[in-house]
C-alpha cells in the first residue's frame, strides 16, 4: 500500500498528521510532506483513517 498526495489540494489542516504523525509528517508551513509513501505492514488502518480525516481529500492510497 502506498500513499499518494495531491499537493495542490492540501491546505494544511494537519488532521492526517494528528491521526498518524509517522506516516504523514508536515513541512515547516504545516502542509503534508510524506517522505516515505510506503505504508508499513500492519499500519494500513492508521493510513486509511488518516486519509479519511483529510477534509480536502488531498490523500489517497493505492494497493501495489
Ligand atoms: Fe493537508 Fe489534509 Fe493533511 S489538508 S495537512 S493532507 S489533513
Amino acid at each position: 500500500m502506498r500513499i499518494v498526495v495531491d499537493t495542490g489540494r492540501c491546505s494544511g489542516h494537519a488532521r492526517c498528521n494528528a491521526t498518524a504523525d509517522d506516516l504523514f509528517p508536515l513541512d515547516d508551513l504545516g502542509y503534508v510532506a510524506v517522505t516515505d509513501p510506503e505504508v508499513p505492514a500492519g499500519q494500513e488502518k492508521r493510513a486509511r483513517d488518516a486519509v479519511a480525516a483529510c477534509p480536502e481529500r488531498a490523500l489517497s492510497l493505492v494497493d501495489e
